[in-house]
């Protein structure tokens, strides 16, 4: 994939500069283009300095929640009479959201210099980076980069140098949705079925294999390095709108547009110019439906609320969605909702771990209920059904899987009710035979 539209001047690319650089992959080539400078400059400060940096940078997960990285690299205790791990989610299983993946294939060494520094700064002489099973190129370029950041003394026992042990392995999932959420990438390392776990304790108390864990998205990692090297206030200054949500974000855009792909520009930039201008807009003939700005989980916009949209996290908020992973999905005038709605449903139902009853069974009635509707055998009772079980699942279950599915459900039907109305009353020819 090339990366053609770098040069528009609204993008800000700070992570994505590399992207479709082949030379930036191999060791010496991101030495030549400044890299693991800031992995020299963090190992010669104090690993408490080193969080304090990230703290004041404002740097916020990029996983999804939006938890402030520097804040949660400070719960992990100071003592260091037990190991301490790293875990990077490379898992990127969110549908909308593509950008992890484009990170580890062209800027491998980012992630793993992003990893070592986190590592240090939280006291973990070990990080396994938990990659999805499916990304066999981008386990592959990270594997050999890791290699090479063996052999070049970067990691093992004296990390460049410094007297300090940095280890770093990756491991493969097997394509389970689930394994992304934190908890459940643990017990998947530890060789667990890939359940979430209750919480408290939480990983920087009790993590992978009971010990003190921090768990950091791709991005969040690779966002370091640029803030070690460049300071804090540079990054917290980057920023269009709210103080609070500072950086770059990149965006993975996918649906209805003429240019999809990944864009990466500074938090605040209005999500209108990013779809009609970076993206080109709508096909020919066609217009704006809806957008779901932050991947699969969060509320659907219309197009009134898409326009007005600024995407940060309060941007995002103010217009009655989220943020999220950044996975930009967005639907023209001819895509039918209630059908999108219920592969949404479907997806959750089928990734659902089934460990939670409101999960197991809410996300599996959703789809049946839905795939009725689309049958053309609904009735007004389903939707109060839809919006009913939608209630039992949110808030009740160990993870978010069923709040998720719950979400787009809720939304779809607030903002697109004459959709599923047209189906209940024969307006619409069903599109389903079963259901
Ligand atoms: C069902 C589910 C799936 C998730 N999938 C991912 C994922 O693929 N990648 C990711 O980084 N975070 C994912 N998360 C969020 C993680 O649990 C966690 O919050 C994140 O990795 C923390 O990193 P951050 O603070 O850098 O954002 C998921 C959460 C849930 C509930």
């Amino acid at each position: 994939m090339g990366y053609p539209h770098k040069s528009d001047p609204k993008e800000n690319v700070v992570l994505s500069e590399y992207f479709g650089d082949a030379g930036a992959r191999t060791y010496d080539g991101w030495v030549e283009r400044g890299g693991y400078k800031a992995l020299k400059t963090a190992l010669g400060m104090e690993p408490n300095a080193v969080t304090d940096i990230v703290k004041q940078s404002g740097l916020r997960g990029r996983g999804g929640a939006g938890f402030p990285t520097g804040l949660k690299w400070s719960f992990m205790p100071k003592e260091k009479t037990r190991a301490h791990y790293l875990c990077c989610n490379a898992d990127e299983s969110e549908p909308g959201t593509f950008k992890d993946r484009e990170i580890m294939r062209w800027t491998p060494h980012a992630l793993i210099e992003g990893c070592a520094i986190g590592q240090y700064a939280i006291g973990a002489e070990v990080c396994y980076i938990y990659i999805r099973g499916e990304f066999t190129e981008p386990i592959k370029v990270m594997q050999a980069a890791l290699d090479a950041a063996y052999a070049n003394g970067v990691l093992g026992d004296n990390a460049m140098g410094s007297g300090k042990k940095l280890d770093m392995y990756i491991h493969r999932g097997a394509g389970a949705y689930i394994c992304g959420e934190e908890t459940a990438l643990m017990n998947s390392i530890e060789g667990r079925r890939g359940n979430p776990r209750i919480k408290p304790p939480f990983p920087a108390a009790a993590g992978l294999f009971g010990m003190p864990t921090t768990i950091n998205n791709v991005e969040t990692l690779a966002a370091v390095p640029h803030i070690i090297n460049r300071g804090a206030e540079w990054y917290s200054g980057l920023s269009l709108a709210s103080e609070k949500s500072s950086g770059t974000k990149l965006l993975s855009v996918c649906g209805n547009v003429r240019k999809p792909g990944n864009y990466e520009v500074t938090m605040g930039f209005p999500l209108k110019e990013l779809i009609y201008d970076l993206c080109g807009g709508m096909p020919e003939g066609r217009t704006l439906k809806a957008v779901i700005p932050g991947g699969s989980s969060v509320p659907i916009l219309t197009r009134e609320e898409a326009e007005g949209c600024i995407l940060d996290y309060e941007g995002c908020v103010a217009a009655g969605t989220m943020l999220g992973s950044g996975g930009v999905i967005v639907f023209d005038d001819s895509v039918d909702m209630v059908y999108q709605i219920m592969r949404l449903a479907k997806f959750y139902a089928h990734e659902s771990c089934a460990q939670c009853t409101q999960c197991r069974e809410g996300t599996a009635w959703t789809v049946r209920i839905l795939e009725r509707i689309l049958a053309g055998k609904g009735t007004q009772d389903d939707i109060d059904l839809l919006l009913d079980l939608a209630d039992q699942m949110t808030g009740k279950t160990i993870c978010v899987l069923s709040d998720s599915c719950a979400v787009p459900v809720v939304s779809g039907i607030t903002k697109f009710r004459d959709e599923f109305d047209a189906y209940i009353s024969g307006a619409r020819e069903p599109v389903l035979t079963h259901g």
